[in-house]
């Protein structure tokens, strides 16, 4: 089954590519590489022994897109494409509107143009906002976004119900991440961002390797354990495998199908607990300090994951400790290639 995967030489969507491969699907990337590297290709070639092909392309583009999708008869597509800095998005909302929600419009276009009934979309536990209760169930009622760039995410679900509402003969499946971390075990490919990384492990990694002089632990005075936030840190091939299942699940829909799943580890942890992980399991010594809050920080969330189990067949399988090794292992491995 050939799978269009959107984004896919970003960072879940290029270990999702290797686990296609694996579960015997036939992965093509759309990418427009403006938030990854092309390097990331040489990197899935070296895993899985030969080239994936590979279009240098906005899917904000439905010619393009509907091109694609014709010339290699896909038949499910998974949309990752979207940016997600969550910082970026309070200063510059229509780039977030313009790009996140454009992208996934003319994706549904292109799908009802063509037939292709399989959608799996990247959305996010930004859309529980700052939950009242946790662990978040699915039912868990969506909340104000906190940012432009969550509230793309509830956004493009509400699109996909109303779809589902029309009447469409299409199986779409929103998958709710936590928070993404780690590398593959190959160390071919990992966390890649551009400049200054905003999310914590990368901040984290390269601070380690002497590329950022100091890490901020963004608040210790939150109604915590200790005072930082906790977060559900999940490893991104497991988060990646959870494609496979999704899709596995929609071919077996041949009616109209929506529905949405938590992926995470169903386990917070601290941002001080990972640090103190990272340097135990890796041996190294991390220069941070506590600074002040950053704005919009959700205080404490991790998901309900059972949902996910019961129907998917999905859980988690690696652990944080694993997670917080593959990612330093694929930091070095950056530094060793730059030499
Ligand atoms: C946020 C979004 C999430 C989105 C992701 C994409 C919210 C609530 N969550 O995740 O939906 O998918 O961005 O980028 O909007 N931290 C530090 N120092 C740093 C960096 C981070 O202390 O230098 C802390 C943060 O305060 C936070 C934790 O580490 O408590 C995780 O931060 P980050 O990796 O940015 O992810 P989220 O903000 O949880």
């Amino acid at each position: 089954m050939n799978i269009l995967v959107t984004g896919g030489a970003g960072f879940i969507g290029s270990h999702t590519v290797v686990e296609l491969v694996k579960a015997g699907y036939s992965p093509f990337i759309i990418d427009d590489l403006s938030n990854s590297n092309e390097s990331v290709l040489e990197g899935l070639k070296n895993i899985l022994g030969f080239d994936v092909p590979f279009f240098n392309a906005d899917c904000n583009d439905f010619e393009i897109v509907d091109q694609i999708v014709k010339e290699n008869k896909i038949e499910g597509i998974i949309h990752f494409a979207a940016f997600k800095a969550v910082g970026e998005s309070v200063e510059k909302p229509l780039k977030y509107y313009r790009n996140n929600i454009g992208s996934l419009l003319s994706i549904l276009e292109v799908m009802q143009a063509n037939k292709v009934r399989n959608l799996v979309f990247s959305s996010s536990c930004t859309v529980y906002g700052q939950p009242d209760f946790i662990p978040v169930t699915e039912d868990t009622p969506k909340k104000k976004a906190e940012s432009p760039y969550g509230n793309t995410k509830a956004i493009a679900e509400d699109i996909l119900e109303d779809v589902i509402k029309s009447g469409e003969n299409v199986a779409m499946i929103s998958l709710r991440y936590f928070n993404p971390i780690g590398a593959h075990e190959s160390a071919e490919i990992g966390e890649l961002p551009n400049g200054v990384p905003s999310n914590l492990i990368p901040f984290v990694t390269q601070t380690a390797i002497g590329k950022r002089a100091k890490l901020t632990v963004f608040g210790d005075d939150y109604d915590t354990n200790d005072g930082s936030n906790v977060r559900d840190f999940i490893h991104v091939v497991d988060l990646a495998k959870a494609h496979v299942s999704a899709l596995d699940l929609l071919k077996t829909k041949e009616n109209a199908f929506y529905d949405v799943f938590n992926l995470g580890t169903g386990r917070g942890n601290s941002v001080l607990e990972v640090i103190q992980t990272f340097e135990k399991v890796n041996n190294v010594k991390l220069n941070y300090e506590i600074g002040p809050r950053r704005a919009g920080d959700v205080v404490k969330i991790y998901g309900n994951v059972e949902k996910a189990d019961e129907i998917l067949g999905w859980k988690t399988e690696k652990t944080l400790e694993e997670s917080l090794r593959d990612a330093w292992a694929w930091e070095l491995k950056l530094k060793n290639n730059k030499k």
